[in-house]
């Protein structure tokens, strides 16, 4: 894929790395190998867990392996009771629209929610201030914007919740995987991200953390047989939710993803985060340099701890720009207006000098 395109598209899908091809096959092999075999699926199940675990710093009883993000925060939202007064749901104007669905569904179990708005571009923490009161049950937040690539500050935005006594809810689909995130440091009560983008594995796998100390509180309602104690117990008499974790589950887990996910987890564990982090940060850099002296006009912060490895630019036709760059192998995307440049640690100068080569010659589409 980077031999053939100039991939600036990490937002959306990460490139397909060859481990992860050769993971994809092996599920294949094994499938061929065993007939069938549910107990070693349970293993893979377990594996990809282990290695979301070691990858957040979290231990593997606090997570759950979930067929999407919306999966976990559905989960999590079916064990909330939102009961006056500790029924409003805080959400920010930066979340994925799964991440405001799904609370706003809650709305007809008694939730209120209400939704921070964004000043220039940001949401500065004295937003959240205002926002999260006594009443607040969770804060659900994004890390990074989908839209423009914008930062939020989530160690703040923990600890204000906490002194209020609400619960925090990270998406951290764009965030995880381009900076070292510790969810022993930043102590978040759940944690949910997806593995197509910057964690190099594939669609149709998920995660969600749930901080130990809550998870005998909070019983599921969306459930099925592998959120069970016993997954093989086919009881049908009763529901008896696993003690770790794994009660966020439901039915037959995303098994061939696994593969992916863990061959990509292991990619970056290869490379070591703080090294990523320091790579990406160097390209956004040099991203945003490059659009400035263009005279382009930015829609994320430029600000390093503002935004995280999403940059974005303003257009008048977004369509127009991201088809004319395809024709040209070079992959970006856009929402809202802004052309989407999201680098992983595998793109390098050559690849943002190639983007500004033909920017400079659309430049009627850019503001
Ligand atoms: C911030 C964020 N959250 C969630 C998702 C996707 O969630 P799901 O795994 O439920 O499709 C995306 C995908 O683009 C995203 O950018």
């Amino acid at each position: 894929m980077l031999e053939r395109k100039t991939y600036l598209n990490s937002c959306s899908y990460g490139a397909l790395a060859a481990d992860v091809i050769a993971a994809l096959h092996q599920y294949i092999d094994d499938r061929v190998e065993k007939g069938t075999d549910w107990n070693y699926w349970v293993a893979r199940n377990d594996s990809a867990r282990q290695a979301v675990a070691d990858f957040i710093g979290a231990n593997a009883d606090e997570v759950a392996v979930t067929a999407s993000a919306s999966a976990g925060i559905n989960s999590i939202a079916s064990a909330l009771s939102f009961d006056r007064p500790r029924n409003k749901v805080v959400i920010s104007e930066f979340e994925f629209p799964t991440n405001a669905q799904i609370w706003y569904a809650q709305e007809r179990r008694g939730a209120e929610v209400v939704r921070v708005r964004e000043v220039d571009g940001y949401i500065p923490v004295e937003q959240f201030e205002t926002a999260i009161d006594e009443d607040t049950l969770i804060v659900a937040v994004t890390q990074v914007c989908f839209r423009n690539g914008a930062r939020l500050d989530i160690p703040a935005i923990v600890e204000m919740a906490r002194s209020k006594g609400a619960l925090v809810l990270v998406d951290g689909y764009q965030g995880l995987g381009t900076f070292d995130f510790d969810v022993r440091k930043v102590r978040p009560d759940f944690v949910v991200g997806g593995m197509v983008k910057y964690l190099l594995g594939t669609a149709g796998i998920g995660f969600l953390y749930v901080r130990r100390e809550l998870i005998d509180g909070l019983v599921p309602t969306v459930t099925g047989w592998f959120a069970q104690s016993d997954i093989f117990a086919m009881d049908t008499t009763r529901y008896d939710p696993a003690p770790n974790a794994r009660r966020f589950e439901m039915g037959t887990p995303p098994v061939v993803n696994c593969y992916a996910a863990e061959a990509g987890l292991r990619l970056l564990a290869e490379f070591g985060m703080p090294l990523i982090e320091r790579r990406i940060s160097e390209l956004t850099a040099e991203i945003i340099a490059e659009a400035k002296n263009a005279g382009y006009t930015l829609a994320v912060p430029d600000d390093p701890r503002r935004h995280g490895a999403l940059v974005t630019l303003r257009t008048h036709d977004e369509d127009a720009l991201v088809s004319w760059l395809e024709e040209r192998d070079i992959v970006t995307s856009s929402r809202s207006g802004n052309l989407r440049i999201s680098p992983h640690f595998y793109n390098d100068q050559g690849d943002i000098d190639k983007l500004y080569r033909a920017l400079r010659r659309q430049r009627h589409l850019l503001m």
